[in-house]
C-alpha cells in the first residue's frame, strides 16, 4: 500500500494540465468520494494494526498534496484566463449613458451667464434664515399682512428660525457686509407652505438681482431687464412693466414679456393677453438700504426676482410644476442635448 501511495504522490506532483477541463477530471480522479484517495482510505481499515501509524501518516500527506495541487492548478488557470482572454477590438464598445442636466439647472446657469455679461456676480445665501433677513430687513413690518403673501415653514418652535421664502434674503446679507457699488444675483431654493399642484409647489427656485450705486435709476432697471428678456427668450421679445407692490421696493413693478407662442396675438398660454408675467422688480426701498447700513440719500438701487421654474415652463412649454421635482428619467432625458 505504501508503494501505491508513493506512486500517487509522484503522479500528482508531476501533474500539469493544459486544458481547463483537466482540472475537474483531476478532482474526480483523486479527490471525489469514489476517487483513488478515498479508495485508499477504505482499504486503510484492513491495514494491520502495527502498520497503521506509518501508512496513516502517508495517506494524510497524499490527501494534502492532492488538495494543494487542485488549488494551485485552479488558480493558475483563472489567472491564465484573465491574462490571455482574447479581445475582439472590432466589437462596438459598451455605451456609457450620459446624464443630463436638470432643466432648472440649465435655466439657472443661463440666467447667471446673461447677468454676468452685465457685470453681476453670484452671491448665495443660506436656506435656513432668520426673521430679520427674510422679512424685517426687507421692510415687512411685524404683523404686516404682506407676510401672509408667503406662507412660511418654521422649523423649530422658535419663530425666528425659518426656511427662506424668497431669495431676497440674500440681498440683505450682501448689503450688510459689502459697500456699494453692489451688483449681485442670487440663485437658490426657496420654500413656501403651499399645497402642491400643477401651478404651486412648496419648494421652488428663484434668482434675485440687486444693483446699488450712486444714481441708479428705474431706466437702468428697465434696460437690464430688457437685455435679459431678449437674451433669454429671443430677439423678438418685447417687455412691459406694470405697477405692483412689494414691501422692499418703491416703486414696485411686475415685468411681462410678449408671448413667444403667438407673438403677442393672444393664445391659451398667455390666456389671450399676448403677455406672460415673468418677474417682480422695483427700486430698493430706502428703509431696506437703511436697515442694511447703506445711506439712502447717497445711494439708490434696483432689485428684481424671478422664479426659475417659471422661466423653464415658458422656455420648454412644460406646464406642470411637479415634473421638476419628481426626477422622472423620462422627463429629464429630454434635456440631454442642452448643455450649459
Ligand atoms: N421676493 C419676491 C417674491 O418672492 C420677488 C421679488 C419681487 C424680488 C420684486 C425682488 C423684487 O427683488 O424687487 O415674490
Amino acid at each position: 500500500m505504501l508503494d501505491q501511495i508513493n506512486k500517487l504522490i509522484e503522479e500528482i506532483t508531476s501533474f500539469s494540465p493544459s486544458l481547463e477541463t483537466e482540472i475537474n477530471d483531476f478532482r474526480i480522479k483523486y479527490l471525489s468520494k469514489k476517487g483513488k484517495i478515498s479508495m485508499l482510505f477504505n482499504d486503510f481499515r484492513s491495514v494491520p494494526e502495527e502498520q497503521k501509524k506509518i501508512i496513516g501518516e502517508k495517506l494524510n500527506e497524499l490527501k494534502k498534496i492532492a488538495q494543494e495541487k487542485l488549488a494551485e492548478i485552479s488558480s493558475k488557470f483563472e489567472s491564465r484566463i484573465a491574462g490571455t482572454k482574447e479581445i475582439d477590438y472590432t466589437l462596438p464598445g459598451d455605451p456609457l449613458s450620459i446624464g443630463s442636466r436638470h432643466p432648472v439647472s440649465i435655466v439657472r446657469n443661463e440666467i447667471i451667464e446673461i447677468f454676468s455679461r452685465l457685470g453681476f456676480t453670484v452671491a448665495e445665501g443660506p436656506e435656513i434664515e432668520d426673521d430679520w433677513h427674510n422679512f424685517t430687513a426687507l421692510n415687512f413690518p411685524e404683523a404686516h399682512p404682506a407676510r401672509d403673501m408667503q406662507d412660511t415653514f418654521f422649523i423649530t418652535k422658535d419663530p425666528d428660525v425659518m426656511l427662506r421664502t424668497q431669495t431676497s434674503s440674500a440681498q440683505v446679507r450682501v448689503m450688510e457686509r459689502q459697500k456699494p457699488p453692489i451688483r449681485i444675483i442670487s440663485p437658490g431654493r426657496v420654500f413656501r407652505n403651499e399645497a402642491i399642484s400643477a401651478r404651486h409647489h412648496c419648494i421652488f427656485h428663484q434668482v434675485e438681482g440687486l444693483y446699488i450705486n450712486e444714481n441708479v435709476s428705474f431706466a437702468d432697471l428697465k434696460q437690464a431687464l430688457y437685455y435679459f428678456a431678449v437674451e433669454m427668450f429671443g430677439p423678438e421679445t418685447k417687455i412691459r412693466l406694470r405697477p405692483s407692490y412689494f414691501p422692499f421696493t418703491e416703486p414696485s413693478g411686475e415685468m411681462d414679456i410678449s408671448c413667444s407662442l403667438c407673438s403677442g396675438k393672444g393664445c391659451n398660454v398667455c390666456k389671450g393677453t399676448g403677455w406672460l408675467e415673468i418677474m417682480g422688480c422695483g427700486m430698493v426701498h430706502p428703509n431696506v438700504l437703511k436697515f442694511c447700513g447703506i445711506d439712502p440719500v447717497k445711494y439708490t438701487g434696483y432689485a428684481f426676482g424671478m422664479g426659475i421654474e417659471r422661466v423653464c415652463m415658458l422656455k420648454y412649454r412644460v406646464n406642470d410644476l411637479r415634473l421638476y421635482f419628481e426626477n422622472d428619467k423620462r422627463f429629464l432625458d429630454q434635456f440631454i442635448s442642452q448643455v450649459i
